[in-house]
């Protein structure tokens, strides 16, 4: 696919382009001053295909597990970055891998030396179909995730949708999991094209190409008006507050995108129960949202330490949940609601009765 998308952002335009041979190009044309930031997994799978880049470039690998995108690791990164790889001002960093290794990047390009240039191969499909572009970076302080972050756009954006052939299906339907709900951000209309698509966009690489690029231009409408989160943006937290709880409740047993399904199927179910929604938007939507999680309902929720994590969430007030919910044109809106016996009953309603 030959589209580009550019992106306005508060250090200029950037842009995201489309490339089925860039793992051909990152490895026989690298950037001889640069740093590349390598998920260990990518380099394991890729070895023969990246192997001169591997082999003749500064690389700092990255194992990709949350622990590792933490304060306490940063002092590891920077002493590869500067006492061994010798970064200079100027020089940039490279990271290839998922939205962790995209973090640690992020945030290092930010602050190291006061700022580095960066830029983004994606490989996990979350990071290609939403994070890549937005500009947000988050760092793990001990137990509490993404409590440290910048805004720091990308110099560039490259996808390749040939990397997604060796993604784990739990994977898979992480990334669908964001691309859902972008959709149905966007417009009821955009939401049923994609459902439509479902099977045929994990069957075939180029209708997937499709729906990221798809998906991207609907979060770059969000980003480009409000690039530090401070309004129209927040509705892209859909299904969050109720996913964030479910990953607490679960122990991360359930990958993000996926729990982000759940939590926006609990959010269509609550909104037409309280009479904020209809029941037409929660049916339409949930056989979709049912395909995408229904390989993890073996996994138990607790419902107590679930609205024990939703209480904490950090978008409420104090006696209100801030939660965002379809309206009842289907639109996605953000709701200020009573965290009250009835809303307890509701969710345990969703949870005995709709969700297997
Ligand atoms: N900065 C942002 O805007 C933003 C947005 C959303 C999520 N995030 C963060 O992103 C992280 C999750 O990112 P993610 O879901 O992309 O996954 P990830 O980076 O955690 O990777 C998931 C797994 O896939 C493996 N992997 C990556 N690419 C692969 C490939 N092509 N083939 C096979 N295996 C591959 C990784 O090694 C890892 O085991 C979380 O830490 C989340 O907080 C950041
Ligand atoms: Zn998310």
């Amino acid at each position: 696919m030959s589209e580009e998308i550019r992106i306005k952002s508060h250090r200029g335009i950037y842009s995201a382009v489309f490339d089925q041979n860039a793992i051909v190009n990152l490895n026989n044309n690298p950037d001889p001053d640069a740093v590349y930031l390598i998920d260990t997994n990518i380099s394991n799978i890729y070895n023969n295909e990246l192997d001169d880049l591997l082999k003749n470039c500064r690389v700092l690998l990255i194992d990709a597990k949350e622990e590792n995108k933490s304060l306490n690791k940063l002092p590891d990164y920077i002493n590869e970055l500067v006492n061994v790889h010798q970064i200079r001002r100027g020089q940039a960093l490279i990271a290839v891998g998922g939205g962790i290794t995209q973090d640690i990047t992020c945030f290092l390009a930010s602050t190291l030396m006061r700022g580095l240039p960066w830029y983004f191969y994606p490989t996990t499909l979350l990071a290609q179909a939403d994070s890549c572009i937005g500009s947000k970076s988050s760092i793990n302080s001990g137990e509490i995730k993404n409590i440290l972050g910048t805004f720091t756009p990308p110099d560039k954006v490259i996808i390749d949708v040939q990397f997604l052939s060796t993604l784990e299906s739990r994977d898979i339907h992480s990334g669908i999991g964001e691309m859902i709900k972008v959709h149905a951000i966007n417009s009821p209309e955009s939401f049923d094209r994609i459902s439509k698509s479902y099977d045929e966009i994990i069957k075939d690489k180029d209708i997937m190409e499709k729906f990221i690029y798809e998906s991207l231009l609907m979060k770059k409408k969000l980003i480009e008006i409000d690039e530090f989160d401070q309004g129209p943006r927040n509705v892209m937290n859909y299904g969050h507050s109720f996913g964030h709880a479910i990953e607490s409740a679960t122990n991360f047993a359930i990958p993000h995108g996926v729990a982000v399904t759940i939590g926006m199927d609990v959010a269509n179910y609550i909104a037409f129960r309280l009479g904020i929604s209809e029941m037409s938007h929660y049916e339409r939507m949930h056989s979709v949202m049912n395909k995408n999680y229904r390989d993890f309902v073996s996994i138990k929720i607790d419902i107590d330490k679930m609205l024990n994590a939703l209480t904490k969430d950090k978008k409420n007030t104090a006696s209100h949940l801030r939660l965002i919910l379809p309206d009842k044109e289907g639109k996605i809106k953000i709701v200020l609601q009573d965290n009250n016996a009835e809303f307890k009953s509701v969710l345990n309603d969703y949870f005995e009765r709709v969700y297997a």
